[in-house]
């Protein structure tokens, strides 16, 4: 029964240098309380995620997409050594964060049709890879919208209902971490095809992307959904496929770019300024999870972080190559983890545990409020 507060605390224990030995006490108190009182692992019940690529664990392996990478080279350093659907090497800082929180190793996919009860109640993934919060954006990639996400997330909770009960399933929302990792396809697809700016100006589509993120926020409290990660826009300008797209001469001169990462950080500014006032409004603990600072810290200074590479990706040339243009043809770099990019697109699993490790505190923080 205590396995889970086992695995918690040592985990803990690797980073203690890190974190303070207070943080190692409570957890060994609760442990014993866990043991004396409830059968459960965790305070935290289960870990559920919205969003695209950055917490698709494999959706898109069930859905007829050609955003796919459920074949070689992605997978490559995952414990199995299996392309899993995630758009990576390895993991996602979702499965970081359940495997952190002591509840499982991965956070499979929603739409694996052979997950068990346990799987199920211990938290999925709804993230498709290519989503976005504007509809428009999952058209273009026949993937899954983070609204029709919201959908099958509320089919999820009438399972639910009928397995564990009603009174159960709230306590497994209630205790449940929600993660919400969306909005850079948007901001990409506005900036490379017209449709969109044709009705809206720059300013006018941050609105529309942030009033769609109201939206979700507002279907997963009415479900009473209370603690929810809120992830903001990465520094799009250093992504290597916007540099090779965007700059005069993107062979060459790969620095970021700048007009890229203004938009992000005026979009990021806005976002929490809606975060702070939906939280009070609706008492919910909004969280939100910043990934634009490690990333353009890890881009500027990778030796800092133990990477090599910060300007290409590992498979490929690493300019322009991500999907189906990254697959078992390509030249993949000997050792993942000295770059900050997989492809040309995604992080790889290096760098989300470094975007994990700058998010723990905040769990930490959250964890007190069980
Ligand atoms: C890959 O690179 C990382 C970071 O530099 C290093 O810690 C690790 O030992 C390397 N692995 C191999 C197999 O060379």
């Amino acid at each position: 029964m205590a396995e889970g507060y086992f695995f918690c605390c040592y985990v803990r224990i690797k980073f203690l240098t890190l974190v303070s030995l207070t943080f190692f006490l409570s957890c060994a108190a609760s442990r014993a309380q866990a043991q004396a009182t409830s059968p459960k692992k965790s305070p935290v019940s289960a870990v559920f995620a919205f969003g695209d690529s950055t917490v698709d664990p494999g959706n898109n392996n069930f859905i007829p997409t050609p955003f796919r990478c459920n074949f070689p080279p992605y997978g490559r350093d995952f414990f199995t050594h299996e392309p899993t659907g995630r758009f990576t090497n390895g993991k996602l800082v979702t499965d970081f964060a359940a495997s952190y929180l002591g509840i499982k190793e991965e956070l499979p996919p929603y739409l694996d049709w052979s997950l068990g009860v346990e799987e199920l109640t211990t938290g999925v993934s709804f993230g498709s890879g290519g989503s976005g919060f504007d509809p428009f954006t999952a058209q273009i990639g026949s993937v899954i919208p983070v609204s029709q996400q919201l959908t099958y997330f509320r089919e999820y909770v009438k399972k639910l209902d009928l397995v564990v009960g009603v009174d159960a399933r709230r306590d497994i929302i209630r205790r449940a971490i929600f993660c919400v990792s969306a909005g850079t396809n948007d901001f990409i697809a506005f900036a490379t095809l017209p449709i969109r700016r044709q009705s809206f100006s720059i300013e006018g589509y941050q609105g529309f992307i942030l009033q769609n993120v109201q939206e979700l926020l507002q279907g997963l409290s009415d479900l009473e959904a209370s603690r929810i990660f809120v992830v903001g826009l990465p520094a799009i300008g250093c992504l290597p496929i916007i540099i090779t797209l965007s700059a005069r001469d993107g062979i060459h001169d790969r620095g970021c770019i700048l007009e890229h990462n203004a938009v992000a950080d005026v979009y990021n500014k806005k976002l929490q300024v809606l975060l702070q006032d939906y939280a009070q409004l609706r008492r919910v603990q909004i969280v939100y999870a910043d990934v634009y600072t490690p990333l353009i810290n890890a881009v500027q200074a990778p030796i800092k972080y133990g990477f090599e590479d910060s300007k290409a990706g590992c498979c490929g040339t690493g300019l322009i190559e991500a999907s189906i243009l990254c697959n078992p043809n390509s030249l993949v770099c000997f050792n993942a983890s000295k770059y900050v990019f997989w492809d040309s697109i995604h992080p790889t699993e290096k760098m989300y545990r470094v975007i994990f490790d700058t998010f723990r505190m905040m769990i930490d923080q959250l964890l007190k409020s069980y």
